[in-house]
């Protein structure tokens, strides 16, 4: 019986170990998140590797003899280390599709209740405090006639563009791995950070965790954007940098942020943005929902099965496509 270790209990959740059933040995961690000494241990022999948000490192795939694949039942894989996966020619895959739509309409979400005060405005209402509606507070903006800027036209920045259009926000992106020609075709228009910064009325951060955007947007960055501009996330954590973003937010130099992920999850119970009216945090959630959650889990047990009956992974959930080059030893 093959052996597979799952690497947090968020694929519980997914109904991954039911897929599993009979076909493998399968592992579930003690704790939420597996132990590192465990992990090791019991990598040592395992054929596969399935997680969610649980790191898996150099450390454990350089412990695993017989490791064929790691996948990565979420869109976002910032927590394999790929480049330890590939030298030892184990596959990596990622749920690159299942979350797309639901991850836009949470930021179409953030935005809409940021500009619209909905938050307050409930929160008021809750208090009995309907005369909310007379005070400059209770006056939203609107959409229509904005600027939205996207950081990162992948899957997810192209599905919000492609909304977005139909609230009529003029659309910019940055994305130093996509043409111009790309953004085109979706109406489009690809600037610097720079100049994305500067003009947008929404900055949306929507691109990979990666070296390159590990605190893209710190004190110089949200210091050039806009004094009344919203500022989204919905990528991972780690991307801003939140001390800054804290800074930004409590003297005024932008007017509001909405969180879906943070660069601790979950967050100290002190932990500065939550005391912040004009910042709205959600708990990791714009991937969750009732259509597609499942299928995160659905495409890494289909792709770790392929991979231990031999085949290769789908072409779009494979993250290291160039071990396909590497002859075998
Ligand atoms: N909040 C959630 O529940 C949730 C769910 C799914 C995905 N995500 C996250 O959303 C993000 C986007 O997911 P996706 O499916 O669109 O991924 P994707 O791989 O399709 O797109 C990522 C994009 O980021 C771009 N990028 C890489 N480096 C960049 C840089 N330096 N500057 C600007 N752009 C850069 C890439 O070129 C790519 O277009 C990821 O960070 C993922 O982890 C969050």
């Amino acid at each position: 019986l093959k052996k597979i270790v799952l690497a947090d209990r968020e694929t519980e959740k997914m109904g991954i170990p039911e897929l599993l059933q009979g076909y493998a040995q399968v592992i579930l961690p003690k704790t939420f998140f597996i132990n590192e000494d465990d992990f090791v241990r019991l990598a040592r022999d395992a054929d596969a590797i399935i997680t969610v948000l649980a790191k898996v490192e150099k450390k454990v795939i350089e412990s695993a003899e017989k490791l064929k694949i790691i996948a990565v039942a979420a869109a976002g894989y910032d927590n394999v280390d790929v480049s330890a996966a590939t030298s030892k020619r184990v596959f990596v895959t990622r749920a690159a599709t299942a979350h797309i739509g639901g991850v836009a309409e949470h930021a179409l979400g953030l935005m809409i209740v940021l500009s619209k005060k909905i938050f307050a405005a409930i929160e008021e209402v809750r208090k009995g405090n309907w005369d909310f509606r007379n005070t400059p507070q209770a006056i939203g903006k609107e959409l229509g006639g904005k600027i939205v800027g996207i950081i990162g036209l992948g899957n997810v920045g192209v599905a919000l563009a492609k909304k977005i259009h139909s609230f009529g926000l003029q659309v910019l992106a940055y994305d130093p791995y996509v043409t111009s020609d790309f953004a085109k075709s979706l109406n489009v228009n690809l600037v610097s950070l720079t100049q994305l910064l500067q003009q947008s009325d929404y900055v949306c951060i929507t691109c990979a965790l990666t070296k390159e955007t590990w605190h893209l947007i710190g004190e110089k960055e949200l210091k050039i954007m806009k004094k009344d501009a919203f500022l989204v996330s919905v990528a991972r954590g780690g991307i801003i940098n939140e001390m800054s973003l804290y800074q930004a937010l409590s003297e005024g130099w932008i007017a509001g942020a909405g969180l879906d992920v943070l660069e601790l999850e979950p967050p100290p119970e002190d932990f500065l943005l939550l005391r912040l009216n004009n910042c709205i945090i959600t708990p990791h959630i714009a991937g969750l929902t009732i259509e597609r959650y499942g299928d995160c889990g659905r495409l890494a047990v289909e792709e770790v099965k392929k991979v231990l009956e031999g085949d290769i992974p789908n072409k779009e959930n494979l993250v290291n496509p160039e071990i396909l080059n590497i002859a075998k030893k």
